[in-house]
């Protein structure tokens, strides 16, 4: 006998572009990626502009009629008949939004990054603790079939133990012509909004050496990485236009180096992961995998010659393909992870455990801090509630 899915009943904070991709997966029926425990319902998305707003999001995405449009952020909160909250505002007021949310006793699937600071995440953390609540930093990337695979084929040894980690997500602008400049500008840029590479692209880059150097390791060899880093900012508004880091993780004596850029494109190979038999590649764009090449170490010039103590590994080069099912952008596998945590009376994902949520969100401080990249008080503040 099958029994009855589980309804996660969904409610939308912002009506920007990520909240449109997000809202527009979540109406995919589950089945059509062949999952059948789970199903979401849009009950109400809010616009901090405008009920209009909120209605034209609706319409724009063919939602069901019975969805509500609502003018303000508490009016949503407020809404019985919702149960988790997708927070999509900028990064720049996540704190302010997910709590809200929490301290209204929700859910909250909250969009990257985090929040501006580790301070932040730790007291959102804390209060969905105190609360009962799930909380999950949405890193979609980390619950797309092929990122899931990766992390287990390299959790069984497939490549032997990974020694680095390259990764990188930039993209190529005309950043002064498209973005603006002294006035503020577009949220990538908008150091009023948390702008810059960083906490916008970085953080996919800083996903995949945390995934494979700190993730799937058990507790025991996992270490808190030194943080080595540089910053270039961008002189129209101060965020930054280009990072680099390197994390040296002290236990397994591993190597990561991620980079992101808002000037130049992501390297042509962004994601490479060395292991001492193996290494695994991603294309672009390592937010979205959907394929990887897994390729045996003796196929690099610079590999030893047969017969050497080089070890030796029946690994053989294939170039695997998951596609993303039923049709969709891929972030209904984010959402149907909330609803099994939930279902399930979990707080926090597997796959993103708030303790390595946290660390990264500390690894970005440590960045800033070693850049000189400082936010407007108020969006580093953890006083609530604070309008800005
Ligand atoms: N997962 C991904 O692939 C992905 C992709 C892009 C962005 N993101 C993340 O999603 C978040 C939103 O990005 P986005 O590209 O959707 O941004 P966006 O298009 O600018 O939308 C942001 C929305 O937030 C609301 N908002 C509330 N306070 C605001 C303020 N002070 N300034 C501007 N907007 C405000 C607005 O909606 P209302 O006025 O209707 O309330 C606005 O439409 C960011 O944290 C970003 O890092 C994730």
């Amino acid at each position: 006998m099958t029994s009855e899915p589980f309804t996660l009943r969904w409610g939308i904070l912002a009506t920007g572009g990520i909240a449109k991709t997000f809202t527009k997966d979540l109406l995919i029926p589950p089945a059509t990626r062949n999952a059948h425990d789970i199903n979401h319902k849009l009950v109400a998305v809010a616009s901090s502009n405008s009920v209009s707003r909120a209605q034209a999001f609706l319409h724009e995405i063919n939602a069901p009629s019975t969805s509500k449009a609502y003018g303000s952020y508490t009016d949503l909160v407020s809404d019985p008949n919702v149960d988790i909250i997708y927070v999509a505002t900028p990064h720049s007021h996540h704190y302010q939004h997910a709590r809200l949310c929490l301290e209204a006793g929700k859910h909250v699937l909250c969009e990257k990054a985090f929040t501006v600071n580790a301070a932040q995440a730790q007291t959102l953390v804390d209060l969905a603790k105190d609360k009962g609540l799930f909380l999950m930093e949405a890193v979609w990337t980390r619950y797309f079939p092929v990122a899931r695979e990766i992390r287990e084929r390299v959790r069984k040894g497939e490549v032997g133990d990974v020694k680095r980690v390259w990764a990188d997500l930039s993209f190529w602008n005309d950043v002064e012509g498209v973005f603006g400049g002294d006035e503020g500008g577009h949220r990538m840029v908008n150091i009023g909004l948390a702008g810059g590479a960083l906490l916008d692209l970085g953080i996919y880059s800083l996903t995949w050496v945390f995934q494979i150097l700190y993730h799937i390791l058990p507790e025991s060899q996992r270490s808190e990485p030194i943080v080595s880093s540089q910053i270039a900012k961008y002189a129209g508004t101060g965020c930054d236009e280009m990072t680099t880091i390197v994390l040296h993780f002290p236990k397994t004596g591993a190597h990561g180096v991620a980079t992101t850029s808002i000037r130049v494109p992501t390297t042509p190979t962004p994601v490479i992961i060395q292991g001492t038999l193996g290494t695994i590649t991603l294309p672009h764009p390592i937010y979205r995998p959907t394929s990887y090449k897994i390729i045996p170490n003796s196929s690099f010039e610079s590999s030893q010659p047969p017969n050497s103590s080089q070890p030796q590994t029946s690994l053989e080069e294939e170039t695997i393909t998951h596609g993303v099912e039923g049709g969709g952008h891929g972030m209904f596998y984010e959402a149907d992870e909330c609803a099994r945590c939930i279902k399930g009376g979990k707080l926090q994902s597997e796959g993103l455990p708030w303790e390595e949520s946290l660390l990264i969100m500390k690894v970005m401080d440590e960045v800033r801090r070693q850049g000189g990249l400082v936010y407007p008080e108020e969006l580093e503040s953890c006083e609530y509630p604070l309008n800005f």
